[in-house]
C-alpha cells in the first residue's frame, strides 16, 4: 500500500527523531541494576571452524594512505580464489575481540562502539572460500571461530533466489565469494541507553563496514555495503526472531580486477541518461 504524501512526511519527521539525542530524564535498565545482556550470542552449532589470528603471511597492502585512496565500492567480482585466512582477517578487522573491560562488562574490539556495547552479530553466506564448506555461518568473536549453521550447495534450487531476495534483487551480490550479513541485537544498546541507543548503534554499524572496506582494500579484495536488505528474508536465512535480533545490513565480498572497471561504471549508467 502506497503512503500518501502527508503520511510520508509524517513518517519522515518521526524518523528524524532518531538522529536527536533525547534530553529526557530516565533510568536505563543498567541504572536500575537489571542484569546485563550477554556480550555475544551463544554458540548453537556443534560444528566449529577455528580461524587463524596470524595475519603475517597474508599478502597485504601496508601503506595506509594507499588503502584510503583505493577504498571504493565494488560490485563486479571475478570469482577467483579467496582463502579462509583472508576471511579470518576480515572478520577480525570488523568484529575481532582484543580484550575484555572489567569483569565481563564489555568486549574491546577492532572497532569502537558507544559504551562498548557492540550490538551486532556477524553471519556469513559462504559461496566459495577455500577451506570452508559452502553454507551459512555465524562468527564467534570471543573464540575467533565460525560455527557452521547449515551447509548449502550454491547450485541448490532456490538458493540463488533467496540470496538475491535478501538484498532486494541486487543480483550482482551472487558473484561474491562470501556475503557478510550483520544483525543487530537492540537490547545490548538499550540496556545502557534505552531510547537513545538506536542513534548510536547505527553510528557503530558504520565503523564495522568501514573497517570491512579498508581490510578488503588492504587484501586486494572488493566489497560494497548494502543497506537495502530484506530483513525478513535475511532473518529466515539465519533463523533470527526479527524482534530481539534481526538482519539490517549486508556486504558481499569477492575478488576483483581493474579490468572490470567498465562494468563497475555501468552501475552508474543512469547518470549519463540524465
Ligand atoms: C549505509 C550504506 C548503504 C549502502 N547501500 C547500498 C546498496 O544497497 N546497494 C549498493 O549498490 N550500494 C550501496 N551502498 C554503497 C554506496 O552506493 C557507495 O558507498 C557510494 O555510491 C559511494 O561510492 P564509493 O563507496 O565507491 O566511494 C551503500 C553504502 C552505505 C555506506
Amino acid at each position: 500500500m502506497k503512503l500518501s504524501e502527508q503520511e510520508r512526511n509524517e513518517r519522515t519527521a518521526e524518523a528524524r527523531r532518531l538522529i536527536h539525542w533525547s534530553k529526557e530524564e530516565f533510568d536505563s535498565d543498567q541504572k536500575l541494576l537489571r542484569g546485563q545482556p550477554p556480550l555475544v550470542k551463544a554458540q548453537t552449532s556443534e560444528t566449529v571452524v577455528p580461524l587463524t589470528r596470524e595475519f603475517g603471511g597474508l599478502a597485504m597492502e601496508n601503506d595506509f594512505v594507499k588503502i584510503l585512496q583505493r577504498r571504493r565500492s565494488n560490485r563486479v567480482f571475478t570469482g577467483e580464489r579467496m582463502t579462509a585466512d583472508q576471511l579470518s582477517f576480515l572478520l577480525w578487522a570488523t568484529q575481532g575481540v582484543k580484550g575484555i573491560r572489567g569483569n565481563h562488562y564489555a568486549t574491546l574490539r577492532t572497532v569502537p562502539s558507544a559504551g562498548a556495547r557492540h550490538p551486532f552479530e556477524t553471519y556469513l553466506y559462504v559461496k566459495s572460500v577455500e577451506g570452508l564448506k559452502p553454507g551459512y555461518y555465524h562468527y564467534l568473536p570471543m573464540e575467533h571461530s565460525l560455527e557452521l549453521l547449515r551447509e548449502e550447495d550454491p547450485e541448490k534450487k532456490d538458493s540463488a533466489q533467496r540470496i538475491t531476495d535478501s538484498v532486494r534483487g541486487q543480483k550482482w551480490a551472487l558473484r561474491a565469494n562470501v556475503i557478510f550479513y550483520y544483525s543487530i541485537v537492540p537490547y545490548r544498546g538499550e540496556w545502557r541507553y534505552a531510547f537513545n541507543a538506536h542513534r548510536v548503534m547505527m553510528m557503530d554499524a558504520g565503523h564495522v563496514t568501514e573497517n570491512l572496506y579498508l581490510a578488503c582494500t588492504a587484501l586486494g579484495l572488493g566489497t560494497c555495503a548494502i543497506g537495502a536488505v530484506d530483513e525478513e528474508v535475511g532473518n529466515g536465512l539465519f533463523g533470527l526472531d526479527g524482534t530481539e535480533e534481526y538482519i539490517f545490513y549486508a556486504a558481499p565480498v569477492g575478488t576483483v580486477s581493474d579490468a572490470n572497471e567498465e562494468q563497475e561504471q555501468a552501475f552508474y549508467a543512469f547518470l549519463k541518461e540524465k
